[in-house]
């Protein structure tokens, strides 16, 4: 049995995860490579730790360049994160004719079209499989499984990090501070935390998903990002008493204008399946024309759940490494020269169904006003909760649901709404959507 030698960049959560749920399933996993896959060699900044993990059972070093050099092997495993010296060495392997299996997210969503460039350039492989939704096998399922369809809309709960915060914010009324603290102890949140709790992780995940579901670029910029940073406590609760939960949703959606691509904390009914996600668990909705619904569900991060995706990866190129590059599953679910250049749209030409809470004095008229603002703007109101005014207050909230509209409509009609002698402070605006 040939033996697939593998050179790991980075043993942090992931790569030490990744080390040793392959040592532990070697048997396995071999039967099932049809070759047996062995890291020879681990970079690391810090190689005591490093040497610690993997004993004497392989070489360490403390610059990568010299694992992308290495003769010996056939695939580097990019597990450093962020877009410097990772896309340096991913690059630096791909020309040296090296496989490559990342779990880097941000550096395919802003890179990855020069990346599968310059693989498809040299005949290597580059999978990601655990960038997107840690261990759910997505990108198999929506560049193979779901071949034969046209992807019509994909929503997922994709970043393990806020939908641990929002569960655990609701459910046991912690702060949101100590909540992120134990993300990050548990090896879910990114280097950078904010790029979990502002979107950006999530945007980076259903970029990914647009361009495979849509045969489009990966396009990061023109996603539009929200994070969770925002959301207040009491539009958590109003929106439960309205029979809806708040997730933070990726979505990208084709539509006869081009395509939507977004990240924000979306109101969706709590009797959806996805809804009831909870944790660092992710969940991702697929609509395809032929297959109709499809939902995945599983940990979204943490070492081995991560680690089972990056070595699918590994057992996928050892099966394939002999193939005929022309025989592969193209980077992008699509051949490269069948791209498409559908547009992606501004979040002001995006259509949705939207969540406003309006402070209010609780004077006769208010409503009427407010609804008439709506109506000359045809919106119209689908659900409304007006709450008593505490005892000795005389302010209180108007919470409407609206149909669906584009966002521009809504942005004109909270400007006039705002406006009002009456309407006593900002109107807070949160998407919703069905998912039906
Ligand atoms: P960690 O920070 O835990 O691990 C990164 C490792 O890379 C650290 O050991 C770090 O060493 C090492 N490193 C940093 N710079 C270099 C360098 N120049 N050369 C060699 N090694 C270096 O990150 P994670 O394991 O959490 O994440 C790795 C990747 O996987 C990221 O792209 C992340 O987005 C992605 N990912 C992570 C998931 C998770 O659940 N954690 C899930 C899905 C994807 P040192 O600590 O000494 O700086
Ligand atoms: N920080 C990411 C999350 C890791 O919380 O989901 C998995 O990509």
């Amino acid at each position: 049995m040939k033996s697939i030698k593998v050179g790991l960049l980075g043993i942090g959560t992931v790569g030490a995860g990744t080390f040793n749920v392959l040592k532990r399933n070697q048997e396995e996993i071999s039967r099932r490579a049809g070759h047996e896959i062995e890291i020879v060699m681990v970079a690391d900044l810090d190689v005591a730790r490093a040497k610690e993990l993997v004993g004497d059972q392989c070489a360490v070093v403390n610059d990568g360049n010299l694992v992308v050099a290495n003769p010996e092997i056939d695939i580097v495993v990019e597990l450093i994160g962020g877009y410097g010296i990772a896309k340096d060495l991913v690059l630096k392997a791909i020309a040296n004719g090296k496989h490559v299996v990342t779990a880097n997210k941000a550096l395919l969503a802003i890179h990855g079209d020069e990346i599968f460039k310059a693989a498809q350039d040299k005949g290597v492989m580059v999978a990601y499989e655990a960038a997107v939704a840690g261990g759910i096998p997505i990108i198999k399922a929506l560049r193979e499984g779901l071949t034969a369809n046209r992807i019509e809309w994909i929503a997922g709960i994709i970043n393990g990090t806020t939908n641990f915060i929002l569960s655990e914010m609701r459910d046991k009324g912690l702060d949101f501070d100590t909540v992120l603290k134990e993300a990050q102890r548990l090896g879910y949140a990114e280097a950078d935390p904010t790029f979990d709790i502002e979107g950006v992780d999530a945007a980076h995940k259903a970029t990914l998903m647009a361009a495979i579901a849509f045969g489009i670029p990966v396009q990061f910029d023109k996603a539009h990002v929200e994070g969770i940073t925002k959301l207040e406590a009491v539009d958590i609760r109003y929106a439960e008493q309205l029979g809806y939960r708040i997730k933070l949703l990726g979505i990208a959606k084709r539509t006869p204008q081009g395509i939507e691509l977004r990240v924000h904390p979306t109101l969706i009914p709590s009797k959806r399946l996805i809804a009831n996600v909870e944790g660092a668990m992710n969940a991702v909705l697929v609509q395809g024309d032929a297959v109709g619904a499809t939902l995945y569900y599983g940990k979204g991060a943490g070492a081995e759940p991560t680690a089972s995706a990056v070595i699918a990866d590994l057992v996928d190129i050892a099966r394939l490494a002999d193939a005929d590059p022309a025989h592969r599953v193209p980077h992008l679910a699509f051949q490269p020269n069948s791209m498409a250049d559908t547009p992606i749209l501004p979040i002001s030409e995006v259509t949705t169904s939207y969540y406003l809470r309006m402070p209010v004095a609780d004077e006769v008229g208010v409503l009427a006003k407010v609804t008439s603002i709506l109506a000359e703007s045809t919106i119209s109101i689908d659900a409304m909760l007006q709450k008593e005014p505490a005892l000795g207050e005389t302010q209180t909230d108007i919470i409407m649901l609206t149909h669906q509209t584009q966002e521009k409509n809504v942005e004109a009609a909270i400007k006039k709404i705002e406006a009002l002698s009456t309407v006593l402070g900002k109107v807070t605006k949160i998407r919703l959507e069905h998912l039906s």
